[in-house]
């Protein structure tokens, strides 16, 4: 795992955005997993004008969401189709058949799940997937004491992300949905590479626990340190409990790898 800490949530989420450009240009026909939520509108936000004015190219990539709130159809507003139409998909050339969401209004949830993971499988797997971290500590919807092998399923949402997500409901927290279909654990571990993007202080607590922490279903997060390729990105608000940080940036500062950035 390797921790890389900005300044601020500019520059973190511009960050994000960049690798996941570096990426498409290395493999035009990247499988890319993504993800929702307050976080990452800022990285699309960046990702569409890397595509307006350097002309970086969606046209051959397959996406796959992490996530969809269950008993919300594609076009209602709130849900995770419609928060990618507004946020990237209608801004980039992306080949709408080529983006893949679990559907939360189908009426045989077990067979939508199996479905899912089919057609990861089906496209190759996914090779980068971008992730935020809730503050119950989930990847996707993975709540605290899911299984660190699950695959994609349905889930109950804690009481936590359901308040944590209500501004996308108008601030009622009671027209959060309850369920949501989710990647798994290990669905995500399965990807070739994990990108973790967390901002604000609002996150420090968790993250310090998801990276420094124990390896446990509590924090489903911290399952990404068993990732063989996972890279971290925070800003310094998100990093402030983190213990090791002169370590990480001495290690970000060395790495040849990061010196193009
Ligand atoms: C949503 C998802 C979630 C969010 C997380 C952080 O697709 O995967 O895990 O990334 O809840 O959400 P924000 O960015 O709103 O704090």
């Amino acid at each position: 795992m390797e921790i890389i800490l900005q300044p601020d949530a500019t520059a973190a989420t511009f960050l994000a955005a960049r690798v996941i450009a570096r990426e498409i240009r290395r493999k035009p026909n990247l499988v890319l997993g993504l993800a929702t939520g307050r976080t990452m509108e800022a990285v699309y936000a960046h990702l569409a004008r890397l595509h307006r004015e350097e002309g970086l190219s969606f046209a051959a990539c397959r996406t796959f969401n992490l996530d969809e709130y269950i008993g919300l159809s594609p076009d209602h507003p709130a849900s995770y189709r419609q928060y990618m139409n507004r946020h990237l998909f209608s801004k980039v050339n992306l080949d709408p058949k080529k983006t893949h969401l679990p559907d939360g209004a189908a009426v045989d949830l077990e067979a939508e799940c199996a479905r899912y993971e089919r057609c990861i499988m089906e496209c190759g797997g996914i090779d980068l997937q971008l992730l935020g971290i809730g503050r119950a500590g989930h990847i996707g919807f993975n709540e605290p004491m899911s299984a660190l092998r699950s695959r994609t399923r349905d889930k109950t949402l804690t009481r936590t992300t359901i308040e944590q997500n209500a501004a996308m409901f108008g601030g009622d927290a009671n027209k959060v949905p309850r369920r949501a279909i989710t990647m798994g654990v290990g669905t995500i571990l399965e990807s070739k590479r994990c990108l973790l993007l967390a901002t604000g202080y609002e996150k420090a607590g968790i993250i310090a626990k998801a990276l420094e922490g124990p390896i446990t279903s509590r924090v489903t997060a911290s399952a990404l340190q068993l990732h063989p390729h996972c890279t971290v990105i925070v800003d310094n608000a998100a990093a402030a409990t983190l213990e090791d940080t002169d370590y990480y940036r001495w290690i970000f500062q060395n790495e040849p790898e990061w010196q193009n950035f």
